[in-house]
């Protein structure tokens, strides 16, 4: 008992940090105390959540099949809608399969504790391989902590490569004598808002003949023509592609899902707990769900907001004072380095109606504190402008910034930018003028 009471003292639990509680969900506008306020760091990019045609097909869900489904799919719970969305889900990504999963997080926990674990459980039960096959992942270090704690569950080897780096990602590869390799790489990165080069690491992975896990969190429905995401956005199409994604950002609701080829989604079926040992998602989402899909394909004008409002964004910011991350997705984050910077700015800028959220760690390397700024289809030009204003009128508590925007760095420069990390996944993250 001793040793619980000294970390939760450690944790500060008698003065316990209670998160803001709304009185409504950001679309992006909501309510506080019955106070109006603009989000600018939320994940409902385009409104979704709250769109007239995901909220029919949430009331049809209910008034057919009840508010949740108390069974895994593998024994009473698999209705046919299920199989009819991952059908959809994989038709939409240009695969022939995918699988479901209740949340984002438990996709990654689930798939990438299991495919190299999969041997051993099917070894329980007498299956016995033609050679040993050993596994290794290689992460950048920046992935999303669901991949960090699903690839650590799977006792697999891994490797975390700096971020973007892909000359170190080959040192990496060359060394491992692994037989099966896996390169897991978010596709926009969560707290930067940069993008994997994909086609470059499935260059990497015919050179070494790995698979590449993508995690299109941030990217499905937001990146590509048709809202497609990572792989549309670079027209990239392989069996070694795993694309992950998950359906409570742009798509409004809950769940993620592994779309991949058929032998990737079956075996993760049969020896995945996370699938096969919960309840599935209730039905009324897997409805909302099919209908979102409908919804990014059919309105566009949502995503184009987005990225006139993303544009707009940028190019006002040009004229302020500050340092931005990355600026090549509706993820806009503002460094700031030091925690205590970034806690006072953003208490600052709530002051006056708007929430943006203070990303410290261990979301992020210490003492990388940054605003995440995410744009969204349903700002207005005055809510952008409002934004301007209070970030050029609060510029002070950001010195020194150095008037500094981070661009796309090229794959050939990404080596070179990047100092080694003091530790792993604590990697130098560097502007670039
Ligand atoms: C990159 C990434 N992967 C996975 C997840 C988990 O997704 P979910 O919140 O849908 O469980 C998140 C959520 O923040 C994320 O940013």
């Amino acid at each position: 008992m001793k040793e619980f009471v000294e970390l939760a003292n450690w944790f500060g639990w008698q003065s316990p940090h209670v998160p803001l509680v709304v009185d409504s969900l950001p679309t992006p506008t909501f309510k506080v105390k019955e106070q109006p306020r603009v989000s600018f760091s939320t994940n409902n990019y385009l409104a979704i959540a709250t769109s007239p045609r995901t909220k029919t097909a949430a009331i049809r869900g209910i008034e057919a099949y009840g508010v949740g489904n108390s069974d895994s799919r593998l024994l009473g719970g698999n209705l046919a809608l299920y199989g009819e969305l991952e059908q959809k889900l994989a038709r939409a990504n240009g695969k022939s399969h995918a699988i479901l999963f209740a949340t984002g997080y438990l996709t990654n926990l689930g798939a990438l504790s299991t495919l190299p674990r999969a041997p051993q459980i099917a070894r329980a039960f007498g299956f016995t391989p033609s050679r040993e096959y050993t596994y290794a992942y290689f992460s950048d270090e920046y992935n999303h902590i669901s991949i960090r704690e699903g690839m650590s569950l799977s006792g697999a080897r891994r490797y975390s490569y700096r971020h973007l780096d892909l000359d170190h990602l080959e040192k990496l590869l060359r060394q491992s004598t692994a037989t099966s390799k896996i390169i897991v790489t978010d596709g926009v990165f969560s707290q930067d808002g940069d993008i994997a080069p994909i086609p470059d690491l499935l260059r990497l992975a015919e050179r070494w003949d790995a698979m590449v896990y993508v995690d299109d969190a941030h990217g499905a429905g937001v990146l590509g023509a048709s809202g497609g995401g990572i792989l549309e956005h670079f027209q990239a199409a392989s069996d070694r592609l795993i694309y992950m994604a998950t359906l409570s950002k742009a798509y409004g609701s809950i769940g993620g899902y592994v779309a991949a080829t058929g032998l990737i989604t079956e075996i993760l079926r049969m020896s995945s707990a996370a699938y096969g040992f919960t309840a599935t998602l209730p039905p009324d989402q897997a409805m909302i769900i099919s209908t979102a899909i409908d919804v990014v394909r059919d309105e566009p004008e949502r995503r184009q907001r987005l990225w006139a409002n993303q544009r707009y964004f940028v190019k006002r910011m040009a004229d302020l004072n500050y340092k931005l991350v990355a600026t090549q997705t509706p993820i806009v984050p503002i460094w700031l380095g030091d925690d205590a910077k970034a806690d006072k700015l953003a208490r600052a800028i709530r002051a006056e109606g708007i929430h943006v959220d203070a990303v410290r760690f261990p979301a992020v390397p210490l003492n990388s504190a940054r605003l995440r700024i995410q744009m969204n289809a349903g700002h207005s030009v005055a809510d952008i402008d409002h934004l301007i204003d209070v970030l050029r009128r609060h510029q002070h508590l950001a010195e020194p910034a150095g008037r500094t925007v981070a661009g796309f760095v090229p794959a050939s420069r990404r080596s070179a930018v990047h100092a080694p990390p003091a530790e792993p996944g604590s990697g130098t993250l560097l502007a670039i003028d």
